[in-house]
């Protein structure tokens, strides 16, 4: 990829303002920890993965100049800094997953001073993003096999380089399969309704010269019945014990569509991804967004300006619909409780 999704620069936090894509390419600069939190909401960075990343670059962004001077105190103050970037945006659980790691580290320094503990933790953040970008390229390889000469590919949203620090999850072994010489199709789902599949997913798969076809949500079905549609593949934003699975809302429709039309389904994901304390989908949060995304396109009106609107951004695949998960350790095929225990 010849773009960095975020990088640590001065001081600031830089993303890939991924709001103005793919009519422009221009980045957004975070001074601040409200700043930050402020890129997440609006999704000007997005995708499970980078949040993990912008999570911990967030982090340290909040107390880089943080002037106590006594280790527990300083914890206190990265303690209420990641209790505030959690309320930021509530479904993908590498964000969690990412400042938890940050505050443990922060915890298990706590006799080192101050100065070296900021240095620590600016290290941490760095490593998440490396380690992200190795799991996207483990989860590539062990994908890439599953695709095959003359395949044609569904995918959902955006699960792709943007979404991470790296080649992405449900891309990547589209990516390595190209890098290969595999020759191939995609279709990405425009994805109703703020657009991740056309505006994010088409831009990069077609900028790498991956031949990729948008189609509106509901046209899914229809390639389908006709044979068109060979495979599925898409990502996720938390992934329960049970193999139950969280992604951008219509996921779930794509996979009741694969199970009729017996398609295989599969979820990408790395091990951040995956919440062991949620049992089931029962118990993911759902995030649910203003319903003025879904009553505008532009600056056109869709909608009766007093119309009631729901919009979840998000739903529960359950897992007897999933044919494998692709993780950086393997392919995993059911019983998924046990498989993603190991
Ligand atoms: O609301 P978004 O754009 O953050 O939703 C993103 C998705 O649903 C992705 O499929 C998921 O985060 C996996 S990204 C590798």
């Amino acid at each position: 990829m010849n773009f960095e999704t975020i990088r640590w620069e001065n001081g600031k936090v830089i993303i890939i303002d991924q709001t103005k894509l793919p009519e422009k390419f221009i980045e957004r600069t975070c001074q601040t920890v409200e700043e930050l939190h402020d890129a997440i909401k609006v999704l000007a960075v997005r995708g499970a993965p980078l949040l993990g990343v912008t999570a911990a670059f967030g982090l340290y962004l909040g107390i880089q100049n943080c002037n106590q001077k006594k280790g527990e105190a300083f914890i206190g103050e990265i303690e209420r800094v990641a209790a505030y970037i959690k309320t930021s945006r509530p479904t993908a659980v590498n964000l969690f997953w990412a400042l938890e790691r940050m505050v443990a580290c922060a915890r298990s320094n706590v006799q080192k001073t101050v100065p070296e503990i900021k240095e620590i933790l600016f290290h941490e953040a760095e490593l998440i993003k490396r380690e992200d970008s190795e799991l996207c390229r483990s989860i590539g390889k062990h994908g890439e096999p599953l695709i095959e000469e003359g395949d044609v590919v569904l995918t959902h949203c955006n699960a792709g380089a943007l979404a991470t620090a790296g080649i992405g999850t449900a891309l990547a072994p589209l990516y390595i399969a190209h890098e290969k010489g595999k020759r191939f199709k995609v279709y990405a789902d425009e994805t109703r309704p703020l657009l991740q599949g056309s505006r994010l997913t088409a831009w990069e798969l077609n900028r790498s010269g991956i031949d990729v076809t948008v189609i509106c949500d509901n046209m899914a079905a229809s390639l389908m019945r006709k044979g068109i549609i060979k495979k599925v593949i898409v990502g996720a934003d938390r992934i329960a014990a049970n193999g139950d699975a969280a992604n951008k809302i219509g996921t779930y429709s794509v996979a009741v569509l694969a199970k009729y039309h017996t398609i295989s389904f599969y979820i990408a994901a790395p091990y951040s991804t995956v919440d062991a304390s949620c049992p089931s989908g029962e118990q993911i949060p759902i995030e649910e967004r203003n319903g003025e995304e879904l009553k505008k396109i532009g600056e056109r009106k869709i909608a009766p300006d007093d119309i009631t609107v729901y919009n979840p951004a998000f739903d529960v695949t359950p897992q007897t619909l999933i044919t494998a998960f692709v993780t950086e350790r393997g392919v995993l095929y059911p019983p998924f409780d046990q498989a993603l225990k190991k």
